[in-house]
């Protein structure tokens, strides 16, 4: 490894990388040291505005575009030049943890950091971007900012998108947007050399086999429904079985349906109902409307297609006497990410003298998106028992760093090309 790049790698800082951790970590922070930030809420804004003021410490070019996706900028010699990019996301979970999606944001803000410090100049920019909306946790569907910023969805598809409460998505994106009204609005769908997503892993696998990070290959297919039941409201002290519309029985009856044909001897099918509004939601009425979300995962490209054209058949079949419609809100993948990034990690980590392995995302992430505009790669690093999506979400500070790490030089590698 050259030396001006080691010098670089050494000054990534593990403690100033954990601190950031906790500081971010107390924006929306919920007891069992969780995180609660909802896409477009006041604690996104407020995590926006911290991201910010790291970033003016350092003089660092900050810019914004239209669904909030927010790019920090280190710029090359070459100022025009296609940058490297690097990030993640900083919204989370309703119930999520410390370290999903911020990490990656600030293990590029990390990297930026260290290689400023190191007075390095590198021909192209190098770009940290904190991606907007990845979770979907309160307005579905997830990887919104960049779906929408790599021209893959219109962000008019989105603005009409409400949350439990009703909220609409376009007026919680204004409201963002007003709240850094010194940053710069830019384009979307610039190009980029490159881009390096680091994430903790979300499962097990790096713990299990003693490595320090992840090489990951590709993620697998996802798709997302809404399906509506409707029925009637009824009493549901006198109202007989047989003159009932009951929406959630209805509704309890599909999911069975696509359970049953989602069941695989080798579990590699994952199907999720996780998100479900029942009106009128009351213990004494038969509910009259069910919306409930069906999230369908498989690395298999067939099997996500078999599993996901099966859905709206099954949902008018068991409807019974009620009716049933079936929105598809989400078709991703899978995924393949380039060998070439992959390969640059790869021989970071080993340079480095880091313990590596290569692996499968289960879970979605942004880079998805960007795989579309430009070779792209992921970077994980091990967290604790591979829970995530959970409060009690952990990682060692010297994993992120280790991370880190591999990602300034694999970004400097890039930017140097
Ligand atoms: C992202 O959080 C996902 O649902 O995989
Ligand atoms: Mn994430
Ligand atoms: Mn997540």
């Amino acid at each position: 490894m050259r030396e001006d790049i080691q010098d670089a790698v050494q000054r990534v800082d593990a403690d100033r990388l954990w601190q950031r951790h906790m500081q971010m970590a107390e924006i929306g922070a919920i007891p069992g040291n969780g995180v609660n930030r909802a896409a477009f809420s006041a604690e996104d804004i407020r995590a926006r505005r911290l991201l910010l003021s790291w970033a003016h410490a350092r003089n660092f070019g900050v810019s914004i575009d239209d669904i909030g996706n927010m790019f920090v900028r280190r710029p090359g010699i070459e100022a025009d030049a296609p940058p490297v990019m690097a990030g993640s996301h900083m919204d989370s979970q309703p119930r999520g943890g410390r370290f999903d999606g911020i990490y990656g944001v600030l293990a590029a803000l990390e990297a930026l950091e260290a290689i400023d410090e190191a007075g390095l100049k590198t021909r192209r920019p190098i770009e940290l971007v904190a991606w907007s909306n990845e979770e979907g946790g309160r307005f579905a569907p997830c990887t919104m900012g960049s779906s929408v910023f790599s021209g893959a969805r219109a962000l008019s598809d989105f603005l009409d998108i409400k949350d439990n409460d009703g909220n609409v998505l376009g007026a919680a994106l204004a409201e963002t947007l007003a709240a850094t009204p010194e940053v710069r609005r830019r384009e979307f769908n610039t190009p980029a050399t490159a881009y390096i997503e680091a994430h903790i892993e979300q499962g097990p696998l790096l713990e299990l086999k003693s490595k320090t990070v992840g090489i990951v290959t590709g993620i697998q297919g996802l798709r997302w429904f809404n399906v509506e039941v409707f029925g009637e409201s009824a009493h549901a002290g006198t109202t007989p079985l047989d003159a009932r519309k009951d929406a959630l029985r209805a509704a309890l009856r599909i999911i069975r349906a696509i359970e049953a044909l989602a069941l695989d001897a080798g579990d590699a099918v994952r199907f999720t109902v996780g998100r479900m509004l029942v009106t009128p939601n009351s213990p004494n009425s038969v509910a009259s409307h069910v919306l409930f979300s069906v999230d369908l995962r498989h690395p298999d490209a067939q099997t996500v297609d078999r599993l996901a054209a099966a859905v709206e058949p099954i949902a008018r079949k068991e409807a019974g006497p009620c009716s049933a419609t079936v929105t598809a809100t989400l078709r991703d993948g899978p995924c393949a990410f380039d060998s070439s990034v992959a390969d640059v990690v790869e021989r970071a980590a080993n340079d480095l003298g880091i313990t590596n392995m290569r692996l499968a995302s289960g879970a979605s992430h942004d880079a998805m998106y960007m795989a579309r505009l430009c070779p792209t790669g992921m970077i994980f690093v091990p967290c604790e028992k591979g829970v995530s999506h959970n409060e009690a979400e952990n990682a060692k500070p010297e994993d992120l760093a280790a991370g880190a790490r591999v990602l300034t030089a694999a970004l400097l590698d890039f930017a140097n090309r």
